[in-house]
């Protein structure tokens, strides 16, 4: 359109090989929004007050609606789903009654507890559930995924993510950013997108580009076939752990090569998620036929993921990785050639102590005979073949040195990737298939946290315990027995004090081990065991492929998921349908509210624009040094009990036990006004010690933050803030551009900018204004006190030079960063909601 998309930036797309390193920016518009609630209540509450905005300027109201599609995952009220992880394990019984037959075992690490608890939080959320209903029916193009469906993520990839967009007669890639650091998992099905702030996110919602620096992109590819004993864990923590060194920060990342093809949407999926870790912008994965495949299993009409197949093959995006021909071109390529991924223990006795697993017989044996300490037992050399015989149910067995007698899958925390779980299963599976058993008096569990997995196991007679009985023939031989337990990284005190060895493997391993009943083995040369018929069974024999395991994953998991999901939907469901939301198209505000408010922030805007005026003898609010985050600015956490906020909430009646915290507050302008620069560990240059206080200079009093800002405006004096380097760094928070805005902040005089915080800044129509190169307060002698006249021209340009003059009779210059034309029209209209409300009110 040539103002918000012009043909230069086209242009400069194009043009990437030349541009890439140069730091242009080129205007992205997403084809969706996700937000979740503690982002979506503001979004909404804005959303609601320009419709009102709009009705008083004589508009339509209804014409207010979200231009791009946003969905609004309610997930963060209901912390217990976070720790909700739902496991499914495929198997065999091993031995006992039941031996041979298969199972499936599928467990949630949740307490009982959940509906109980949905009842609560939905209670205790109440105000704002209904508000955010009234929004799901009152907008277009906003649709509101109830409390308890799942975590926002899962959602997404779930039910949200597109691939292709069809809208208003065409297909389109779909993309998408969201209100949160992990939006990127989306990444692993071939949907772009990443997270961004409040007012990026509702700029979006109103059609408006984000600005980004076009960015580099790191090709990675993967080569290579992983050798048998890998994992997925294993391969996504090298990915992540090798691009970290690679060095991304800022970066898309887009994978391509054979080794892609091997990945599941999983193991993508989790790598994609990791973004924040590795610093890069975006984790890619174009769509290949698994990622349709995925599509199929979670549900998605058939017919509409046959189109989005079609489209994106008729575009060429859809990808064979197998075709080198296809490969794009890129910044940079990097490689990992997935045979390079070793698999690992960890141990004996502590989990830094990696040992690769081919490796693993020599170290043990080593460990013997060294002296006592992390990595030795000092066994002298004559005993390290000791042998026990003894008797288990009627059966002859020997212990030695290295004997496995505990076995188990204890992690919680690994298991985002079910697929490694499956392995097990599947691998115990083969074994009995195979004629191996584990001998009987091996203590085996599987417990990640839940009583309900022992549960399963025992009623599957998978389980025994015989530990104390084999206890005493290990001490009778002074034997070095040893657990073997996946996952969980504090083994001590966890495990049997008989066990003098402890070795940390992958959920297979663990299996492998138990079954061979021994750490002294090589699985390349010795066989795990010898069946009834005389054959001798090797690890690579019955060990499953990625294949195998996908399969059954494909079979059983994922639908099985999809269903888990679908019943907690139906639970809340009801309490969700039986909220009582208001109908009407502008929100009826309830005053005794002290969730929702109606935000002041068009309070007597008008149609015609206002030309800037200059700034008079603007006093200084706060002084800052370096790296002032938007955590100082707006925090998020707990409400102080002797802070403006809280007086405030105790003036409405509120205990303190009641405040919330500023988070799930911020739907209420006047509690997020109070709570700016409110973080205690505020260091501002006026006050001796840290805290969130300031000099107000008429009266030389110091007062809290909003208490002195309150004062200057009930005096009619504007304020500024001055600041050093990287002002407003840390994760995007609106209300930190919001705050100050309605603090009675016009601009903020710094030495450089976070990048997203500037945009918010300007969004909300406060000027940033940036030293020139080389100057800053303190080479200007500025201490603060002086007042502040800043000269704004009739005729604005982009990154303008203009003038300040002080009350002590000095001028200097500063850039007003306004850097885009787009952003100036914003500044005119006094921010980018008053620019859409003129727009939708003319
Ligand atoms: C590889 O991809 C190219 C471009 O899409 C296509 O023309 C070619 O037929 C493909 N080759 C094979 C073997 O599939
Ligand atoms: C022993 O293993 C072989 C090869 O896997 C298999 O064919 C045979 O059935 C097994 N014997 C028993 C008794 O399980
Ligand atoms: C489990 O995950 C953590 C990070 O979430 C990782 O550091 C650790 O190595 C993982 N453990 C295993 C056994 O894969
Ligand atoms: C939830 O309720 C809505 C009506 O508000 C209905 O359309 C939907 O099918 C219900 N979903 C489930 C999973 O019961």
């Amino acid at each position: 359109d040539e103002f918000l998309v012009k043909k230069g930036d086209v242009e400069n797309i194009l043009n990437w090989k030349v541009v890439q390193h140069k730091n242009v920016e080129v205007p992205f518009k997403p084809a969706r929004v996700i937000l979740q609630d503690f982002t979506g209540v503001p979004a909404v509450v804005d959303f609601a007050a320009m419709r009102d905005a709009v009705k008083k300027l004589g508009g339509d109201p209804e014409k207010i609606n979200p231009i791009c599609p946003a969905d609004l995952v309610i997930d963060h009220s209901i912390q217990v789903d976070f720790n909700s992880l739902i496991l499914f394990l495929l198997g065999s019984c091993i031995y006992g009654e039941n031996i041979g037959e298969p199972y499936l075992i599928i467990f949630t690490c949740r307490s009982d507890s959940l509906k109980k608890n949905q009842d609560l939080e939905f209670e205790r959320n109440k105000e704002r559930f209904e508000f955010l209903k009234w929004g799901s029916q009152a907008f277009k193009n906003m649709r509101i995924i109830p409390p308890g469906s799942g975590i926002i993520h899962q959602v997404n990839l779930e039910y949200l993510a597109r691939v292709v967009m069809d809208q208003d007669g065409y297909y389109y890639p779909d993309s998408v950013v969201g209100t949160d650091s992990h939006t990127t998992m989306i990444d692993g099905l071939g949907v772009l997108g990443w997270g961004v702030g409040g007012i990026e996110a509702e700029a979006v919602m109103l059609g408006q580009p984000i600005s980004m620096v076009l960015p580099e992109v790191v090709g990675y590819k993967l080569l290579g076939n992983p050798q048998p004993l890998v994992t997925s864990t294993d391969i996504v923590l090298t990915v992540t752990k090798h691009l970290r060194q690679v060095g991304v920060v800022g970066k898309f990342v887009e994978f391509f090569g054979p080794g892609v093809a091997q990945l599941s949407i999983a193991d993508r999926a989790t790598i994609a998620n990791m973004c924040p870790e590795y610093g890069a912008t975006a984790a890619y994965f174009p769509v290949d036929d698994i990622s349709i495949g995925y599509l199929i299993q979670t549900g998605r009409d058939k017919e509409k993921v046959m189109c989005t197949k079609k489209y994106l093959e008729a575009v060429g995006m859809l990808r064979d990785f197998k075709n080198s021909s296809q490969d794009p071109d890129f910044t940079q390529v990097v490689e990992l050639d997935l045979h390079t991924v070793v698999p690992c223990c960890s141990g004996p006795k502590r989990p830094q102590d990696k040992v690769a697993v081919s490796d693993m017989k020599k170290d043990f044996e080593t460990c013997l005979g060294a002296k006592q300490g992390f990595k030795g037992f000092q066994i002298a050399p004559d005993r390290h073949n000791t042998i026990v015989k003894f008797n288990f149910e009627g059966c002859d067995f020997e212990l030695a040195h290295g004997s496995v007698v505990i076995a188990a899958i204890t992690s919680c925390t690994n298991t985002s990737n079910p697929s490694v779980m499956l392995g097990a299963g599947l691998l115990a599976k083969k074994a009995v298939e195979a004629g191996l058993t584990v001998k009987p008096y091996i203590k085996t569990s599987l417990s990640p946290g839940s009583g309900v997995v022992t549960y399963y196991l025992r009623e599957s007679g998978c389980f025994s315990y015989c530990s104390t009985f084999v206890s005493n023939f290990l001490l009778q031989g002074d034997l070095v027995a040893v657990g073997v337990l996946s996952g969980n990284r504090n083994f001590e005190g966890r495990v049997h004090p008989n066990t003098r060895a402890n070795y940390l493997a992958s959920p297979p391993l663990v299996i492998a081990y138990a079954i061979a009943g021994t750490i002294r083995i090589d699985f390349e040369k010795e066989p795990l065991g010898i069946n009834a018929s005389g054959k001798k069974i090797f690890l690579k024999d019955i060990w499953p492929t990625r294949n195998e395991i996908q399969v059954v994953e494909h079979q059983f998991v994922i639908p099985g998921m999809f269903k888990e999901v679908y019943q907690k939907i139906e639970t809340v469901n009801e309490s969700w349908n039986a909220l009582d939301a208001p109908s009407d198209k502008l929100y009826t505000w309830n005053p005794k509210s002290t969730y929702i408010k109606s935000p002041p922030f068009f309070d007597g805007l008008t149609l015609a624009l206002q030309t800037p005026k200059t700034i008079e003898d603007a006093y200084v609010l706060l002084s800052f040094g370096d790296s002032v985050t938007t955590d100082h600015i707006s925090p998020a956490g707990n409400i102080a009990r002797n802070s403006p906020a809280a007086r405030y909430l105790m003036s409405r009646g509120l205990t303190p036990r009641e405040f919330n915290s500023y988070g799930s507050r911020r739907g209420n302008d006047a509690v997020m006004a109070r709570g700016t620069f409110a973080n205690i560990r505020l260091v501002n240059k006026f006050i001796d010690k840290q805290g969130p206080q300031t000099v107000h200079f008429p009266s030389g009093e110091i007062l809290d933050v909003f208490d002195a800002a309150e004062r200057y405006k009930q005096a009619g004096h504007p304020l500024i803030v001055l600041a050093g380097k990287e002002y407003g760094a840390g994760s995007s928070r609106d209300w930190a551009a919001k705050g100050p805005f309605l603090l009675g902040v016009k601009a903020v005089l710094a030495e450089s900018y976070e990048r997203i915080h500037r945009s918010n800044l300007v969004g909300m129509g406060v000027i940033p204004l940036q030293y020139l190169p080389g100057e800053d307060a303190g080479s200007l002698g500025l201490t603060g006190r002086e007042r502040y006249t800043i000269i704004i021209p009739e005729k604005l340009k982009p990154q303008m030079n203009i003038q300040i003059k002080l009350d002590t009779g000095k001028t200097f210059h500063a850039i007003m960063r306004f850097d885009t034309d787009v952003e100036l029209t914003y500044f005119h209209n006094g921010g980018i909601l008053n620019y859409m409300i003129r727009k939708m009110a003319s």
